[in-house]
């Protein structure tokens, strides 16, 4: 446990995420999906922040997800939408909503998350 009273959560064998794919997992009770892009492993909440589209069932561009229902794209990283801004009207550039990410380590081939309030 950390200082903060946060815990690192086991979620998968590393093998179980190969380059280039999404996998979904719990932990903590919540849904998350885990991509591995370029040997480098993301965490973040399994329904798009949009309408609730099923990430998992999204495609990786470059480092971030498109969510298959309307594509919207989200870093997975920072979890920021990258939804093409010029082609929305003003006051709805204002709602696009960040994708919650979530830590994410290897420790001995396992993966392990820490859970990110839900207002973070
Ligand atoms: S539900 Fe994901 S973009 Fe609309």
């Amino acid at each position: 446990m950390e200082t903060d009273g946060s815990v690192w959560l086991d979620i998968a064998g590393v093998e179980e995420v190969p380059d280039g794919s999404l996998k979904e997992v719990s932990a903590g009770g919540a849904r998350l999906v885990v991509a591995n892009h370029g040997g480098n492993f993301y965490a973040f909440q399994a329904e798009c922040p949009h309408m609730g589209g099923p990430l998992v069932e999204g495609a990786l561009v470059g480092a971030q997800i498109e969510c298959p229902w309307h594509r919207y794209l989200y870093d997975l990283a920072t979890g920021e939408n990258h939804y093409p801004r010029s082609i929305l009207p003003a006051e709805f550039k204002r709602s696009l909503t960040r994708l919650r990410t979530h830590q994410i380590r290897c420790v001995s081939g396992r993966l392990e998350v820490k859970l990110a309030s839900e207002s973070a």
